[in-house]
């Protein structure tokens, strides 16, 4: 008696209140509207691997979530695969791994290297970063050559050069899908921003164009909305902050890294928007270094609109007010000679 009973109240509520997996899916993350997508992370056991992983883990859109490193994946990837969400995860060690890391990757995010210690400057990371990159892009370029690149490790101003020199030699070289991610240096600006113009947070956007290195960076408040009647001098700060935002973050830090958190969530911001224009959501804009004809350097940050196939528009930078318009004019070497580093290390190495 009592074990029909239970079989009747089994029956009842998984034919009645538990819903099937697949309404389940439906519901919580729209799996019938988005596809399948493979997002690839290397260096995810690092100070912003961790946290990059965790948020790609949240993201709906993902549906493999593919974490790579030379140590500490597994222990990485076992933790976040409990998290109830849709992506399935699989953690991989090591270079002969590397390969089944990337394999049908549609997103590979690059967050491997070492970070600046205080008195470093970006460029300071350069020698060990760019062998880095530079192995990383070979094994992209033979595993997952049609995937989107989110060049996160530094210099961007020097590891983007090298990822399209690399792919170019390999053949694979699309410059529609590598992107340097500059998302950081907008969400610093639009934080900053804020903060002064005393207005919500949630609605400002201010675009950031040049590099991502110091003096490269230039925001460009005069097109910041909403608009605020800010004084030169609040501009001046304002820039110069959001410039060294990574400086202050290091200092901070104390030679406990650089910033971690705050990038993982750009980084996350960045590879979100990137999913979305895969996946043909309209009018998707962020800025990001890319390959570019907007000045005469062959790599520049400005906004770009994303679509099924990366970057769909390099769009223009807008009117200047003339201390921006000096700005650009003053980054302009210092951006030359970081590109130009970056394509004569893929070269001769
Ligand atoms: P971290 O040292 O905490 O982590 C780096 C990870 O990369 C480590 O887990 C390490 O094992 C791994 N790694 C090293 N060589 C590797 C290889 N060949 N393949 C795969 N993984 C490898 O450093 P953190 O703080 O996570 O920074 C990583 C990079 O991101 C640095 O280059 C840093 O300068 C850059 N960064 C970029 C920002 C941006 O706005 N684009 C902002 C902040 C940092």
């Amino acid at each position: 008696m009592k074990a029909a009973m239970l079989r009747s109240v089994l029956k009842r509520s998984c034919s009645t209140t538990v819903p099937s997996a697949s309404h389940v899916m439906r519901r919580g993350f729209s799996s019938e509207s988005s596809p399948e997508r493979k997002v690839a992370v290397l260096g995810a056991a690092g100070g912003i691997g961790q946290p990059l992983a965790l948020l790609m883990k949240l993201n709906p859109l993902v549906s493999k979530l593919s974490l790579y490193d030379i140590a500490g994946t597994p222990g990485v990837a076992a933790d976040i695969s409990h998290i109830n969400t849709r992506s399935e995860v699989a953690g991989f060690m090591g270079e002969d791994q590397l390969g089944q890391a990337l394999e049908g990757s549609d997103i590979v995010i690059i967050p491997a290297g070492v970070p600046r210690k205080p008195g470093m400057t970006r460029d300071d990371l350069f020698n060990i970063n760019a062998g880095i990159v530079k192995s990383l892009c070979t094994a992209i370029s033979k595993y997952c050559p049609n995937a989107l690149v989110n060049m996160i490790s530094n210099p961007v101003n020097s590891t983007v050069p090298i990822a399209a020199e690399i792919f170019k030699k390999a053949g694979t070289y699309d410059e529609k899908k590598l992107f340097g991610v500059t998302t950081l240096d907008v969400v610093r600006a639009k934080t900053f921003y804020a903060g002064k113009a005393k207005v919500n947070v949630a609605g400002v956007n201010v675009p950031v164009v040049g590099g991502h290195a110091g003096i490269t960076i230039l925001p460009l408040f005069s097109q910041a909305t909403p608009r605020a009647n800010l004084a030169d001098e609040e501009i001046k700060a304002l820039t110069k902050r959001t410039q060294d935002g990574g400086t202050e973050v290091v200092e901070a830090k104390a030679g406990k890294g650089s910033a971690t958190l705050s990038m993982a969530y750009a980084g996350a911001i960045f590879a979100d928007a990137c999913l979305k224009g895969l996946n043909g959501v309209p009018d998707v804009v962020e800025c990001s270094f890319v390959q570019s004809t907007v000045t005469e350097l062959p790599f520049f940050a400005s906004k770009v609109r994303l679509g099924k196939n990366g970057v769909e528009e390099v769009l223009g930078l807008g009117l200047l007010s003339d201390y921006e318009q000096q700005g650009l004019e003053a980054l302009k070497p210092e951006l030359k000679s970081s590109i130009e580093k970056g394509i004569k290390f893929a070269n001769q190495s």
